[in-house]
């Protein structure tokens, strides 16, 4: 049966959602700040609006009376989806479920006070005295990031007291909203991190993808790879963590839970619930299901027979490096000339530094050597340039 979905955010993750909607017959309209959005390049209707303005959110939910709300950042006034499922509509993955993960203190304070779970040590500051008790507490090094926030806006290691002053000014200049709170996590000298793509299910068990490593830089992921090589126990301990979570979150649909591994185990950091950037490593068909179709079929309610592994693969960002529009690629062509590689391109018609415009996909066979499918994914995206040409 055909739902109307209305997707809250209309970037490139977002627009492979719509492709995986659309293939299955459904009606999207891709909502977005600016017009033009990758999502509503492949949507059947959009909207441009203000998405933390209540009174606009409301309003285009009246207009189109959406079935389904699928939301695709965390910058929504989130608080407005209570109401929204009062009303009969279905919140992907739950109203709760959005409201915890877009501040950091509701999602920590759950995972570590309520459920349990191992993350970093962790305090909250409301002023500059505040923080430096708190590191003084914590001990150095330590993470600052913004209650509310994201791709890393905000965040900064303090190594010395001399630090502190400008991690909180930075934590000031980088947050969304007027929230002025920050969370001061000790540092965890983790040996990787991964991405484990959960998904719970209307009617079925909880299934989980091969854990994604990926390597962070400016708060953005660079590069992804699937499946990461980890310990057993280590995944089985995170995949317990990630079911409990999400478990408590509530909902159906894909979630991205974040872990970092170190040698004393296996830290819970955060989750994303909704397909997370990481996991555009399935595109290139290291799975039967990409983390997009995943999320369209346990949003719907369709069953998911089996998540199987399909080929090694690994993921490398394309980013911008100038303020402009009209981005035009270079060395596309040398991308495609490489067996077992491919590209995506988001269609974002503006540039800005470190902006992401597309990735470079590569993929070998289930058994290869993972590390160097990544190398060539790497070095593929080197040769890919983008510069706006207005
Ligand atoms: N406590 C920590 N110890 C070590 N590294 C951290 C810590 N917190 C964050 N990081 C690093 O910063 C990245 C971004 O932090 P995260 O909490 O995931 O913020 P965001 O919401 O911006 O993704 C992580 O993926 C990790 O590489
Ligand atoms: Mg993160």
């Amino acid at each position: 049966m055909q739902k109307k979905i209305m997707l809250l955010g209309s970037g490139e993750l977002g627009k492979e959602f719509v492709i995986a909607a659309k293939r299955l017959g459904q009606y999207v309209v891709a909502v977005d700040s600016y017009d033009d959005a990758p999502a509503q390049q492949v949507a059947d209707e959009r909207e441009v609006i203000n998405m933390l303005d209540a009174a606009e959110l409301d309003r285009i939910v009246a207009k189109h009376q959406p079935d389904i709300i699928v939301p695709e950042i965390e910058a929504i006034r989130t608080e407005r989806f209570y109401d929204y499922e009062k009303q009969g509509i279905q919140v992907v993955p739950s109203a709760k479920a959005a409201n915890f993960t877009m501040n950091r203190k509701a999602i920590r304070d759950l995972a570590a006070k309520e459920l349990g779970l191992r993350t970093a040590n962790y305090r909250y500051a409301n002023t500059l005295e505040e923080l430096q008790a708190a590191v003084q507490e914590i001990g150095m090094p330590c993470v600052v990031k913004p209650l509310m926030s994201s791709s890393g806006k905000g965040q900064s290691v303090i190594k010395t007291e001399a630090d502190v002053e400008n991690a909180w000014n930075y934590a000031q200049s980088g947050k969304r909203g007027d929230q002025t709170e920050v969370i001061v996590e000790a540092f965890v000298k983790f040996n990787s991190e991964i991405t484990l793509l959960t998904v719970t299910q209307q009617n079925g068990p909880t299934l989980f993808c091969l854990p994604i490593g990926h390597r962070q830089e400016r708060g953005d992921y660079q590069e992804s790879w699937q499946p990461a090589v980890i310990a057993v126990d280590h995944l089985a301990e995170a995949q317990d963590m990630a079911a409990k979570v999400t478990k408590a979150l509530t909902g159906a649909g894909i979630w991205g839970v974040e872990f970092f591994l170190a040698d004393e185990g296996v830290y819970f950091s955060e989750l994303s619930p909704r397909p997370h950037d990481t996991g555009m490593v399935t595109l290139v068909g290291t799975q039967n299901l990409s983390e997009f179709e995943l999320h369209a079929r346990a949003v719907l309610g369709l069953p998911i027979a089996e998540i199987t592994h399909e080929r090694n693969g690994a993921s490398a960002v394309i980013l911008a490096h100038k303020e402009g529009t009209k981005p035009v690629f270079t060395g596309v062509e040398k991308v495609l000339s490489q067996p077992k590689a491919d590209i995506r391109l988001f269609g974002k018609p503006v540039t800005r530094p470190y902006r992401r415009m597309g990735v470079v996909l590569t993929y070998d066979v289930p058994g290869s050597d993972v590390d160097a499918v990544k190398e060539r994914a790497m070095e593929l995206a080197q040769q890919v340039t983008v510069e706006p040409s207005l």
